[in-house]
């Protein structure tokens, strides 16, 4: 599958599922904005059959390679990043995974009981990043469960493998050209921001600024009852050069860390 094939499948997918990312979207594109993205996220458990390397493997046939290996200790999260080694503009690809290996025995009876309800076609082939749940109806008692050890585990539990986030990429806005614009505009269209640890993550001196907003609600049905709960978000960011002129193109896990809070289960 060609790159350009692959976003727009995920971006269809992220759009029908978050109907509020969809808004944050056209709110930019109605200021007469152009938006690029500047990556795009995914969340898995570390477990063999759906790990990281499983997940990456379309965009490493599509033409990308690993550039960044990341720990988020207070997270319990190792990740990757990739780029596609020839077209410049596309979006680069975050990849997490929760080292479950550090948490309680009954999460990791859930994890394993997920992983092998994955079809082997989806463990051995290039199609997990779009599968969504493949693991069936979720219980509202487990994602309780869960969220009481893990905010990242439970909403993966229930979503499974979905884009977690577009990111928009503020360089490549021409009006709402800093951090500060955007945040501002998004808060005065009435949508809510990540503010944990701050609404901007990181700094121009570490090179990269980022926010978000926190997921919209969404109802869930579970085996239990239909709740609401949060959905996936919407990320901004921009990236600072390098004295050579040159843009820094990863990712700080120390500043990066409470942006994973967005998709907390807050009171609406
Ligand atoms: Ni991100």
């Amino acid at each position: 599958m060609q790159t350009q094939q692959i976003f727009d499948r995920l971006w269809a997918d992220y759009t029908t599922q978050n109907p509020e990312a969809k808004k944050v979207h056209d709110s930019f594109i109605s200021e007469g904005e152009t938006v690029e993205n500047d990556h795009i996220a995914f969340r898995t458990f570390f477990d063999t059959r759906i790990n990281v390397d499983v997940l990456a493997r379309p965009f490493l046939d599509a033409g990308y390679v690993q550039k960044g290996y990341y720990l988020f200790e207070d997270k319990h999260l190792t990740a990757k990043h990739y780029e596609h080694k020839t077209l410049a503009n596309a979006p680069r690809v975050f990849i997490s995974q929760l080292m479950t290996d550090h948490f309680s025995p009954a999460l990791q009876t859930v994890v394993k009981q997920c992983a092998a309800r994955v079809p082997d076609e989806l463990v051995f082939g290039n199609e997990l990043v779009f599968a969504g749940n493949v693991w069936g109806p979720p219980s509202y008692e487990t994602y309780e469960m869960l969220r009481k050890e893990s905010e990242y585990a439970a909403w993966l539990y229930v979503y499974g493998f979905v884009t977690n986030h577009f990111t928009v990429s503020i360089n490549s806005l021409k009006k709402l050209n800093t951090i500060q614009k955007v945040n501002q505009f998004l808060k005065d269209k009435g949508f809510l921001l990540n503010s944990a640890g701050g609404e901007i993550k990181g700094t121009p001196e570490e090179l990269l600024e980022q926010s978000s907003t926190k997921a919209a609600f969404q109802e869930v049905n579970f085996v239990d009852g239909t709740f609401e709960i949060p959905s996936c978000y919407y990320e901004f960011a921009i990236r600072y050069p390098y004295t050579d002129g040159k843009l820094y193109s990863g990712f700080i896990a120390k500043s990066a860390d409470k942006i994973f809070e967005s998709t907390d289960f807050y009171k609406q």
